[in-house]
């Protein structure tokens, strides 16, 4: 689908969602103020950029880690012919607004969408990106801009398990692993201005480079 259409569909969904305002809520409930959940969506224009380096096609999975309201889920899902998205957010109140939201997109844009978008998969998950298995992904983007380190390291841990090919794009910052070859970092405009994008593979398990004695 082409860009101009998936972002009518996407503003008309969220029309009445308050990202900021559901995380600002969520966040003062927590004991303490990590800034890795402060909020910050990708804009649709990025996203399409971003996500044309790895071409989709219907057996690919992409996971969207801290995936807050969803609303990059379904750009993806409608740009894109990935057989399934998974978006994995912490916060309750954008977590709850999220599966809100599909519930109104299965009701109200699947039935009408071309026959083989109508039956992809999406899923959100209330679960602490650090600990979730997202080692099925063939495709994981995360906006990790303010992601503190140590989520920045317990993540690396994660997208260690997935399988050699897999890409990730990160946005903001990137995790070091050696089991990932940084392909390229690319600028890209966000709405707070451009902000780096770091384009990975997974190159390799945790036993393929060493020889058996
Ligand atoms: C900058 S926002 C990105 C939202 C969305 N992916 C987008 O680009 O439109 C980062 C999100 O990560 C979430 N987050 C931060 N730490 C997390 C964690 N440990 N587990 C799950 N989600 C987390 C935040 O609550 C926030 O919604």
């Amino acid at each position: 689908m082409e860009i101009e259409e998936a972002g009518v569909i996407v503003e008309r969904l969220y029309a009445d969602v308050r990202p900021y305002e559901i995380s600002h809520d969520s966040r003062s409930q927590l004991a303490d103020r990590d800034e890795s959940f402060r909020y910050g969506e990708i804009v649709p224009t990025a996203l399409n950029e971003m996500l044309r380096e790895y071409p989709a096609d219907d057996t690919r999975i992409l996971y969207d880690l801290g995936s807050g309201t969803g609303r990059t889920v379904f750009l993806a899902a409608l740009l894109f012919d990935f057989a399934k998205l998974v978006g994995v957010e912490l916060l309750g109140g954008l977590h709850r607004a999220a599966q809100r939201k599909l519930g109104e997109y299965d009701a109200q844009i699947r039935p009408g969408l071309p026959r083989a978008k109508q039956k992809l998969i999406i899923e959100f998950r209330n679960e602490d990106i650090g600990e979730t298995d997202f080692s099925e992904a063939d495709v994981v983007v995360a906006h990790a801009t303010c992601f503190q380190p140590l989520l920045m390291e317990r993540l690396a841990r994660q997208a260690e398990r997935l399988k050699p090919g897999s890409r990730m794009i990160l946005v903001g910052k990137s995790i070091s692993s050696p089991m990932f070859s940084l392909e390229k970092v690319e600028p890209h405009e966000m709405d707070w201005g451009r902000t780096p994008v770091f384009f990975l593979t997974k190159i390799s398990g945790p036993c393929d480079s060493e020889e058996l004695p």
